[in-house]
């Protein structure tokens, strides 16, 4: 009952072989990052271009390496949005040809709902119900999770998302692109409590997020600190740590404010800021404190990749009887619209 899963909706090619009863058979992820960087983002034709050349290769890499030929799969799943249109369409229409060839379904993937049961790859892995902390480039949101397709949004981000606020600021810190894991490393080496930056929304009640004043806290002071437009590294160390804290204070402040908020006691963490130390130990240290248990997945499985995509796929596969499909792609699609399945 092996599903094969295919993830292309923004820079990462990802493809991996999981089945219910075996677990992860095989995964392949590769990076964008170096076609992207000298642009400081995601160019969206480079991307569906370069998926295009690397997927096929992946996906017979993926059925070698677990001994598998592709008619005695269960079913191929891929992520049919949200997502970059061009490159969402590349995994949609490779997965729908390879399912109709081997006489097997198709199945459409929402992004973060395969990112919010990650954690269910790992052997310590959370029951339904669970609340999730869904943080990524492009999202920040709580969710009440009740089951499969069963999501309630409690709270999410008035602007920017989590990722995109690490990203910016690690642009003015004149960090190469992508920022948020390097900001996080040089967070490390700064101090936490030199600059008090706003815990945004943290005074208001309710589950919402807010990261753009935050992002302009940062701006304005690097600015002020700024001699003859260069920072000193100490400064950039201070500001990189001062802001990261503030990020997890207001994250960690919410998640317990949702706990209580439904009576819920697992949180499970998902999306590419879930990778982050500094979120994690906080997460883990406060939370359990209060009785609560806090799910990871490994930290690979955080940012996008093709495990998460094939499990989230062979947990809707019973649903989807037909072998083929239709070539699902949206860039746009509410997780709340999702169903039972
Ligand atoms: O889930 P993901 O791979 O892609 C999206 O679907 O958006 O998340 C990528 C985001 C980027 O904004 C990246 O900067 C951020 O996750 N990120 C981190 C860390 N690792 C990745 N942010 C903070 N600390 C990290 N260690
Ligand atoms: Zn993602």
């Amino acid at each position: 009952m092996t599903t094969l899963g295919i993830e292309t909706s923004c820079d990462e090619t990802a493809v991996a072989l999981y089945d219910p009863a075996r677990g992860l058979l095989a995964h392949l992820i590769h990076s964008q990052v170096a076609t992207h960087a000298p642009y400081g983002g995601v160019v969206p034709e480079l991307a569906s271009r370069d998926h295009i050349r690397k997927l096929l290769p992946m996906v017979d890499g993926c059925l070698g390496s677990a001994g598998l030929a592709g008619p005695e799969l269960a079913g191929v799943a891929y992520t049919a949005g949200p997502g970059l249109i061009g490159a969402l369409l590349v995994g949609a229409t490779l997965a729908v040809g390879l399912a109709e060839a081997w006489g097997i379904p198709a199945v459409p993937v929402h992004h973060m709902e395969a990112h919010l049961l990650a954690p269910l790859l790992e052997a310590d892995r959370p029951a339904f119900p669970f609340l999730a902390l869904l943080v990524s480039g492009g999202h920040s949101m709580l969710v009440e999770v009740a089951g499969l397709g069963r999501y309630r949004i409690l709270g999410q981000t008035l602007d920017d998302a989590a990722g995109e606020a690490f990203d910016k600021t690690a642009k003015m810190l004149g960090l190469p692109y992508p920022g948020g894991p390097q900001l996080a490393r040089l967070a490390g080496e700064g101090r936490a409590d030199r600059f008090a930056f706003p815990r945004p929304m943290l005074n208001r009640a309710g589950l919402d997020f807010s990261f753009s004043g935050l992002k302009t806290a940062v701006l304005l002071k690097a600015r002020e600190l700024a001699r003859d437009g260069q920072l000193a590294e100490a400064d950039r160390v201070d500001l990189a740590n001062s802001f990261q804290e503030a990020v997890v204070d207001t994250l960690v402040a919410k998640c317990a404010r949702a706990l209580d908020a439904t009576g819920l006691q697992r949180l499970v963490v998902a999306g590419g800021v879930g990778a982050n130390r500094r979120l994690r130990q906080r997460l883990r240290d406060e939370l359990t404190a209060r009785g609560a248990h806090v799910y990871y997945p490994r930290n690979e499985f955080c940012t996008d990749n093709g495990a998460m995509v094939a499990l989230a796929g062979s947990l809707r596969l019973p649903a989807v009887a037909v072998p083929g499909g239709r070539v699902e792609a949206r860039a746009r699609w509410d997780l709340e619209d999702l169903r039972q399945p």
